[in-house]
């Protein structure tokens, strides 16, 4: 029987069930189609960091390398470790050194989730750069505490970097709608992104089946919520991306139904499958956090692994749910109701 190693993560706060909730869907499915999932638990967190310094061992990085994907809840606890400390500690250098440069992150209704828009046939697939650009980590402070303190802090574009992303957002697109909106600031950020708007033309080219538009950051968040309909495949930069997603999630009915996937295509490393939300320390202790979009995530991670057909399941199943009212508005229904009910619609 063919068997995928999957590294877990559950991270902090509601990472935990929400981790839970999507493996025990994703060892369900694996059985009705006949492979084999082999999960393995790191249960790096705020609390490791807290005992041992880390958020994760030295050789941390170099354990992951060995499983096909990683499975990741959220990382977090700012009440005991700033989200600086935690999130460069663990998730961060996860999908730099990895190479998971494409942060795919669909964002569409399900059936029976009341979206706060008018619209509700719409289809985005954003794509975030991963790796560099605003999330580079290059700067440095000098004079902490005086008057004369500096902050610096520097966006990082290669021309690797950011053909690599074009092209996979050019792939992306081809294989849906044909439409590509690749987002800058380019009439206010005059090196980098102008030089992303100058591959972005450079690349068109090379795609002609698709048809490529640049929008500026701003106007692309009106439009999100003016005419999301008009929308297909979203290429951003790495902070761009990370605020446009947040939106996504927004007029799909929430976080809680908002997945993600940081994905090497290359596959030199795995990739890493979780959702957008984070730790979400408020209701971490309620039982409600919404797992569909750790579900969901768990879906994608199986269609990277090619098993295509438990990722369709999985995605019905979350559909005959939500059709049923389940999950399907913030903290009406605990996380294990939903679970039960998605494992249900599994058979
Ligand atoms: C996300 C998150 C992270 C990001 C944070 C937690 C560092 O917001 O995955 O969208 O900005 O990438
Ligand atoms: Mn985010």
């Amino acid at each position: 029987m063919k068997t995928h190693s999957i590294a877990l993560i559950p991270g902090d706060g509601i990472g935990t069930a929400v981790t839970k909730a999507a493996w025990s869907v994703l060892e369900t499915v694996a059985k009705q189609e006949g492979f084999a999932l082999a999960g393995t638990t790191f249960p790096w967190s705020c609390q490791t960091y807290k005992d041992t310094g880390a958020m994760m061992p030295a050789e941390g990085i170099e354990t992951l390398r060995g499983f096909d994907a990683i499975l990741l809840g959220a990382v977090g606890w700012p009440a005991e470790v700033p989200d600086s400390v935690s999130l460069h500690g663990l998730l961060l250098p996860i999908r730099k050194a990895f190479v998971q440069y494409a942060n795919m992150r669909p964002h569409r209704l399900l059936p029976g989730v009341e979206g706060p828009l008018k619209a509700r046939d719409f289809d985005i697939l954003c794509i975030r750069e991963n790796t560099e650009g605003e999330y580079s980590g290059a700067g440095g402070r000098v004079h902490q505490g005086t008057d004369g303190e500096v902050a610096v802090e520097t966006s990082i574009f290669t021309r690797m970097g950011v053909e690599r992303i074009l092209r996979f957002g050019f792939e992306q697109a081809r294989k849906r709608r044909g439409k590509l909106a690749s987002v800058t600031k380019s009439n206010a950020q005059k090196y980098s992104m102008v030089f992303w708007d100058e591959v972005t033309h450079a690349l068109a080219s090379e795609y002609p089946d698709v048809q490529v538009t640049s929008y500026h950051i701003d106007a692309m968040a009106a439009r999100m919520v003016m005419a999301p309909e008009s929308l297909d495949v979203i290429v951003a930069s790495n902070l761009f991306g990370d605020i446009l997603t947040d939106l996504g999630a927004a007029i799909q009915g929430g976080l809680g139904f908002a997945a993600s996937a940081n994905i090497n295509p290359d596959r030199t490393a795995p990739s890493m499958f979780e959702p957008v939300h984070g730790s979400a320390p408020d209701i971490a202790h309620l039982g409600i956090a919404n797992p569909m979009a750790t579900i969901w995530s768990g879906a994608l991670m199986l269609e990277h692994l090619g098993e295509t057909s438990a990722a369709g399941r999985i995605m019905e199943a979350l559909a005959t749910t939500t059709a049923k009212g389940i999950g399907t508005r913030p903290g009406q229904d605990k996380t294990d109701a939903i679970t039960a009910a998605v494992l249900s619609s599994l058979d």
